[in-house]
């Protein structure tokens, strides 16, 4: 059985003999960096680094409230608002793995520039079982390339560090409980963010939208959860499917956008079952999103796939 203050202890002791200097950790705010880098800072203090990057991609209000939690954890961080270059990059890119290697190769040439200046030799990454199980490698098929894993480039020059690489989501929610860290019930959030979330060209324009929906989505989720119409899903979000269909607003013909929202069950990823919402709960997130995206989605569907044959992300 997985014992979370065993667990802590070692990883503590491990790191101080593996790191011989100054690292970085890529800092989301999800529980999977939160958990690395309290690991990291009590094995390392002010040698580590925590680095945010706002992409563009995180949801409404994430980057702001990521730069307080790394205030709160007291942690050495720096803050890079990078989002212009990253549309750049994915400007015209529709396949779904192009997107995520441009995306993971981007954060790595970040990290590299900070290391550089600042002396960083280390790199430290909240990367779990899941992610590289699914990224391949060995005798497995590459489902998807998560972008702490598939996008990293070959001449990387940093070392890697991964203290959560055998430990599956509920684990290391155990052992954020045992650090006593808030962030332990968060919802998980994926590297590429609100860009995988938009299927094909993840443009500027469509990601407001899909970042408006996922937070009406979000909002309504947990609304209703706290009113006990249901229980909190173990992720609940809105994906952007650009394809057009005809509508009506008040008396005028509509044409625009489909939002799809997506809600799931799961233990540790690797599978999940879709959600079972109230339909209460859905009309509100249906109209919410409709009246707030006026002309541009007229059409919500609600995904009832689990994984296999889907997987929870779109793309
Ligand atoms: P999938 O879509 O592969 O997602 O069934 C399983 C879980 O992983 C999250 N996810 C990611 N997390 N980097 C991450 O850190 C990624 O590139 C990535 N892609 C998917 C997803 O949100 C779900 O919780």
């Amino acid at each position: 059985m997985f014992h979370a203050e065993k667990f802590i202890e070692k990883t503590i002791s491990n790191l101080q003999k593996e790191i011989k200097g100054k690292a970085l950790i890529a800092f989301s705010g999800g529980v999977d960096s939160t958990v690395c880098t309290a690991l990291v800072n009590k094995a390392i203090g002010k040698q580590l680094i925590a680095v945010h990057v706002d992409t563009g991609y995180m949801r409404k209000n994430e980057s702001e409230q990521v730069k307080q939690m790394m205030e709160d954890l007291g942690v050495n961080y720096r803050y890079i608002t990078a989002s212009r270059e990253y549309f750049q990059a994915l400007k015209g890119v529709e396949d779904p793995e192009k997107k995520r290697k441009i995306i993971g190769e981007k954060f790595i040439r970040i990290f590299e520039k900070v290391a550089r200046k600042e002396k960083i030799d280390y790199l430290v990454q909240g990367t779990i079982a899941p992610d590289w199980i699914e990224s391949g490698g060995g005798l497995r098929d590459t489902i998807k390339s998560h972008h702490n894993v598939g996008g990293l480039p070959k001449d990387m020059k940093l070392t890697l560090v991964e203290p959560l690489r055998d430990l599956y989501k509920d684990e290391v929610r155990k052992v954020a409980r045992a650090l006593g860290l808030q962030v332990s019930e968060r919802q998980p959030f994926p590297g590429p963010g609100l860009a995988i979330r938009i299927i094909g060209e993840a443009t500027p324009e469509r990601t407001r939208l899909v970042r408006e929906a996922c937070d009406i989505v979000e909002k309504e989720i947990e609304r209703g959860a706290e009113q006990g119409l249901l229980e909190l899903p173990w992720q609940y979000f809105a994906v952007l499917i650009p394809i057009k269909t005809v509508g009506v607003h008040g008396d005028k013909r509509a044409y625009g956008n489909t939002i799809a929202i997506r809600a799931v069950q799961s233990v540790d990823a690797m599978t999940c079952h879709y959600s079972t919402i109230p339909h209460e709960v859905l009309d509100t997130i249906s109209t919410k999103i409709t009246n707030t995206l006026k002309e541009k989605v007229n059409r919500i569907v609600y995904d009832v796939t689990n994984k296999p044959p889907g997987t929870v992300e779109w793309e």
